[in-house]
Formats: C-alpha cells, sequence, structure tokens
C-alpha cells in the first residue's frame, strides 16, 4: 500500500462517516470527512455549492481534495457519496491508500437519510424508486473502485469498523 489512508466509499447514508469515526478511533489514525472539508475550504455548504455553481464544480474540489491528501493524512476518509464515480478520482484513492465499499439496500439508505434536507441530489427526491435508480447506475463505479465490499444492513457500526479492521490488518 502506498499510503496508510482508509478510503471509505458508498452511496449516501451507508454509514461512511459513523464508521469513519469508530474505525479511525480504533486505529489512532485521523478521521477526515470529505464534505466537510470541503464545505470548511469553500466556507459553505454542499447544498449552497450545489445551487452557486453547480455540480460539476463540487466534483473538482472533490478530485483536488484527494490530490491534496498526501499532505492532509494519512487517515480514515469519508468519502462523499459520488467522490467513487469518477475515475480518477478512484485511481487517485487507490495510488493513495485502501478503498472499502461499504453496501446497504435502497430501503436501508431511504430510513437513513429520509429526514435530512443537506443531500441536495435528493432533496426533491427523497423515496426508494429514484434511490434504486442512482444507486444502480453507480453499482460499477463502487464495485471497481473499491478494493473490497463490507455490506451494513442491519449490523452496529462498531462490528463494521471491526471487519474493516480485520481486512486491513491482513493486507
Ligand atoms: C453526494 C453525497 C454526499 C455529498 C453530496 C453528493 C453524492 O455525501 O458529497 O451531497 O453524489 O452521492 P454523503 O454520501 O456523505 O451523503
Amino acid at each position: 500500500m502506498a499510503d496508510r489512508n482508509i478510503f471509505l466509499i458508498g452511496f449516501m447514508g451507508c454509514g461512511k462517516s459513523t464508521v469513519s469515526k469508530i474505525l479511525a478511533d480504533k486505529l489512532r489514525l485521523k478521521m477526515i470527512d470529505s464534505d466537510e472539508y470541503i464545505e470548511n475550504c469553500e466556507k459553505m455548504k454542499i447544498t449552497e455549492m450545489f445551487e452557486k455553481y453547480g455540480e460539476e464544480y463540487f466534483r473538482e474540489r472533490e478530485t483536488d481534495f484527494l490530490r491534496k491528501i498526501g499532505e492532509i493524512g494519512p487517515a480514515v476518509v469519508a468519502c462523499g457519496g459520488g467522490m467513487a464515480v469518477r475515475r480518477q478520482n478512484a485511481e487517485l484513492m487507490k495510488e493513495k491508500g485502501i478503498v472499502i465499499f461499504l453496501t446497504a439496500k435502497p430501503e436501508t439508505i431511504y430510513e437513513r437519510v429520509r429526514y435530512s434536507s443537506q443531500r441536495p441530489l435528493l432533496n426533491n427526491n427523497m423515496n426508494i424508486g429514484y434511490i434504486t435508480k442512482l444507486m444502480e447506475g453507480r453499482m460499477p463505479a463502487y464495485e471497481s473502485a473499491g478494493d473490497c465490499k463490507v455490506e451494513t444492513d442491519g449490523r452496529a457500526p462498531e462490528d463494521i469498523a471491526d471487519e474493516i479492521i480485520e481486512i486491513y490488518s491482513n493486507i
């Protein structure tokens, strides 16, 4: 592994942030949430960024973030749900650490995100049908970006973190 970063990828609401915090604690690594990092740099919420500058602007900031990770990490990185979709991002993550794809069923995702208004892509599409379609479209990118896949449905975050540590220690 070129670097010690652990990137957690997967759909919105699959548990990346929660699991990352536990994982970082257990491994005594820094935890970075890419969305929070970008919001702090831009001094603006993601919803506002989408409104003002459009999605593509935000996607560029995600790639910038990965280019800079060498100066910020090593860390457990909770990636925004669309991070792995750009091929360039997937390559940068592979180069700079291990990539764990967290999975969850659309129904599980819906239950976890339904009351949030912080995700511009779901704000007018908060339903299982839309989540399923977006997830299916992204699945090939998630699958190919991830070095391995960890299921999260019905599991405690602590248990998920332990599985990732097991994988990490065997690499
Ligand atoms: C997005 C997921 C969000 C955030 C942005 C776009 C996506 O992050 O980066 O709203 O395209 O899936 P979370 O996965 O942390 O919700």
